[in-house]
């Protein structure tokens, strides 16, 4: 996070500083965002440099098991800091503070606090009291579904942002066999409409043009068991489904573009796909996390579809709206997984033609189904090999999917200036397509914040280049 003119004159006055390091999905780039705000209202402010820091947070990642090494280490690396300044705050946040909960202090006494998902919004209250008389303090576990709180900050006119994250729903019931967010996230419960709606429209107001709505299964909304959070929709009453929420965003909110993930393949109703096609405020790109080809692997994950299940989705899909790009998750080497198994996730690829896919070899997770009751009996070679066959695979299909776009003009809002490492040298900007492509061009500072049309000039696997057309 850049660190603006009036932060850098407060900090010369001398006030206190937080070092805040994220890891993992887009939700926990949102909680680090909530915590940063409330810190700040308590004076704090944003530093890039760990050293100068009084308070070290580490908001973590428990989805895989590197994940949870990168901790470690990082609570290695800032022990030397915390014995220099015993003063010096370090607490760990999010999905490994809850999944190892005490026993990280166990292992790292020197911790002053950790703090689970559903309480990042305690932030302030844990640093008060632990900066006021030294103790060790631990927010874990989570809230009954109904009294469960979506606390969410604007962000403040200073940070300019051009796009935002809008959390509808947390935690997931499925109970994927190989998936540890159920146990560190806890049961599902959705935000009420009222309250996303008028989130939206906030964030429209103050200069946003693009919103992703965030969930663990954001098409499920409406559907799960604690469906909505009964306080704050006690005047208004009623489920409405994920189709009727983005209905009421793009018709009730001045938003230009609204993106949403993670979606779930077993709950893609034709209602949706139409709604899809026909809202010219949807952005052109569906992520669908299909996991695996082999129908014994997704039976023994839980999943709910089979291969022919899944296809028969993406051609309903594709009929009904053929400018879409479509994205994937994929797990090789999940207990169990034969070559010729591995061999149908990558007939699969070969029949949907993924524009790009997430893939990740099998972890084994605790708690998790496939952790009790499955052996992790892939060697982990075989499993690196079939990961480096798929992304090979994959990214040709990627490439050569990128550049039918050569020639073809997209839609695409200018986040900012182009990092230096952009083949354009002077005045490079870029942005994302609505297919979620991220475009450099030649273009101005005006260029940030709108929807301008480029024409694609040169696709590379990861990004492509484009010059501004007839805007
Ligand atoms: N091992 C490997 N990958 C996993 N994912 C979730 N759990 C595991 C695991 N135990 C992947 C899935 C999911 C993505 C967010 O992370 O593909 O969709
Ligand atoms: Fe994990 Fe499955 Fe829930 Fe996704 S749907 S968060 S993979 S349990």
């Amino acid at each position: 996070m850049a660190i603006n003119e009036r932060e850098t004159r407060l900090m010369e006055k001398g006030s206190k500083k937080y070092y805040l390091k994220t890891y993992g999905c887009q939700m926990n780039e949102l909680d680090s965002s909530q915590m940063g705000r409330l810190l700040k209202k308590e004076g704090f402010l944003a530093t890039q440099t760990p050293e100068e820091a009084d308070l070290i947070l580490i908001n973590t990642c428990s989805i895989r098991e590197k994940a949870s090494q990168k901790l470690y280490s990082d609570i290695g690396r800032f022990r030397s800091l915390k014995l220099q300044r015993p003063d010096l705050l370090l607490g760990v946040a999010g999905c490994q503070a809850q999944a190892e909960g005490i026993q990280l202090k166990k292992r790292f006494a020197y911790l002053d606090f950790i703090l689970g998902p559903d309480h990042h919004q305690k932030i302030s209250e844990v640093i008060k009291k632990t900066s006021e008389q030294p103790s060790f303090a631990a927010q874990l576990g989570f809230a009954q579904p109904k009294d469960y709180q979506f606390v969410n900050l604007l962000p403040d006119e200073e940070e300019n942002q051009v796009k935002a994250f809008v959390t509808i729903m947390k935690g997931c019931d499925n109970f994927c066999s190989f998936c540890i967010v159920p146990y560190v996230r806890g049961r599902e419960v959705c935000r009420s409409a009222e309250d996303i709606v008028s989130e939206v429209k906030q964030l429209a107001e103050l200069g946003v043009k693009e919103v992703t709505l965030l969930g663990q299964n954001v098409n499920s909304y409406g559907m799960g068991r604690h469906r909505l959070e009964e306080k704050t929709h006690s005047k208004k009453p009623g489920v409405i489904s994920f189709t009727q929420l983005l209905k009421r965003i793009s018709q009730e909110t001045d938003i230009q573009r609204i993106r949403f993930t993670t979606s779930h393949p077993k709950d893609f109703p034709l209602e949706l796909m139409e709604e899809f096609a026909s809202n010219p405020k949807l952005a052109q790109h569906f992520h669908l996390p299909v996991q695996s080809g082999s129908n014994e692997v997704l039976k023994n994950m839980y999943r709910g579809y089979s291969y022919e299940e899944y296809l028969s989705l993406i051609e309903n899909f594709r009929k009904l709206a053929p400018e879409a790009s479509l994205s994937t998750d994929i797990i090789v080497g999940f207990p169990g997984e034969t070559e010729a198994d591995f061999q149908k996730t990558l007939q699969l690829l070969k029949e949907v033609q993924f524009d790009s896919i997430y893939s990740f070899h099998y972890s084994v997770r605790p708690k998790t189904t496939a952790a009790n009751y499955f052996k992790d009996d892939v060697p982990l070679e075989t499993k690196k090999e079939r990961l480096l066959r798929l992304q090979t695979l994959q990214n040709e299909i990627t490439l050569k999917r990128n550049q039918k776009y050569i020639g073809k003009e997209l839609k695409v809002l200018v986040e900012g200036a182009s990092k230096q490492s952009s083949v354009i040298k002077d005045n490079s900007f870029c942005g994302r397509s609505s297919q979620n492509h991220m475009l450099h061009f030649k273009g101005e500072e005006s260029d940030i914040g709108q929807i301008i049309s480029i024409k694609v000039t040169h696709a590379g696997p990861n990004s492509m280049l484009g010059e501004k057309y007839g805007n």
